[in-house]
């Protein structure tokens, strides 16, 4: 946040994106002075698409429902300058290590609130990031070994309350951006679908990224070819995006 133009690092090399840049050796970030100086932090390349997808301006109120430890929310707070209003929340018990992070890296627009995502938020925002507890299949190898169709099923049913309430909270005319680390139908396009069929005003939008990507794939509507997938390949971990407005 408050890192110089022209900070330059012994161990990193550019990547599409400018703000972004890969380690050249294994270090570890946590320790360097940079990162406790709050210059910078630590996330793949994908988890970095759902804020840039977003694309959120310093006059904007953005509710990131679903946000600790921090890593979207900072960079949001970033792509804001340090202006407009966010409303962070996350379960109680999640809140430290957001803190934490907002406080390091010197975010001041960012109001922190424990909120269960499931309900709709109290204040009204025109941009929302809902990057909803899932499967993790897409950054986590072990999480294969846990899975049952009846994680799948339960995430998928939680995804849906979540996506609902911050969609029913959101301004006419505002953003939603939709965001999963898993590969499942049922947690990606399957919530997607449920949600262009319940509410005529959810509209699906084309998303250009920086990086490859893969279309969604639905059984209903032919608009969801506007979500994306990314691969593990391409940006570290793989993740499934969407960006919905509400018309
Ligand atoms: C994928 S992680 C979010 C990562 C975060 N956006 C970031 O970039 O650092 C999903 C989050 O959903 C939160 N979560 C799970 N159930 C929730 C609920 N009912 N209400 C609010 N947050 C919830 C988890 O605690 C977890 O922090």
């Amino acid at each position: 946040m408050k890192a110089p133009k022209d900070l330059k690092l012994s161990y990193v090399k550019d990547t599409v994106i400018p703000y972004m840049k890969e380690l050249t050796k294994p270090i570890s970030i946590g320790r360097t002075i940079e990162y406790l100086g709050g210059y910078i932090h630590s996330q793949s390349l994908a988890s970095a698409i759902p804020p840039i997808v977003l694309d959120p301006k310093p006059w904007d109120t953005v509710y990131d429902a679903t946000a600790a430890p921090g890593s979207k929310t900072t960079q949001i707070a970033m792509l804001m300058e340090n202006k407009g209003t966010i409303f962070a929340t996350d379960k109680a018990d999640r809140l430290r290590a957001l803190r934490s992070n907002i406080s390091r890296l010197g975010v001041l627009n960012t109001v922190i609130k424990a909120w269960d995502a499931k309900k709709t938020f109290p204040f009204s925002y025109n941009k929302a990031l809902l990057d909803a507890p899932c499967s993790a299949l897409g950054s986590h190898k072990y999480a294969w070994e846990r899975l049952t169709p009846g994680i799948v099923k339960t995430l998928s049913l939680v995804q849906k309350d979540m996506i609902k309430a911050v969609f029913e909270g959101l301004k006419e005319n505002g953003v939603l951006v939709y965001s999963t680390c898993t590969v499942t139908y049922e947690e990606n396009e399957g919530v997607i679908e449920w949600l262009l069929e319940n509410f005529q005003n959810a509209k699906l939008e084309p998303i250009n990224l920086p990086i490859p990507a893969k279309d969604g794939e639905g059984k209903e509507y032919s608009d969801i070819k506007h979500t994306k997938r990314i691969s593990a390949k391409d940006a570290g971990e793989a993740f499934f995006i969407a960006r919905i407005r509400k018309v």
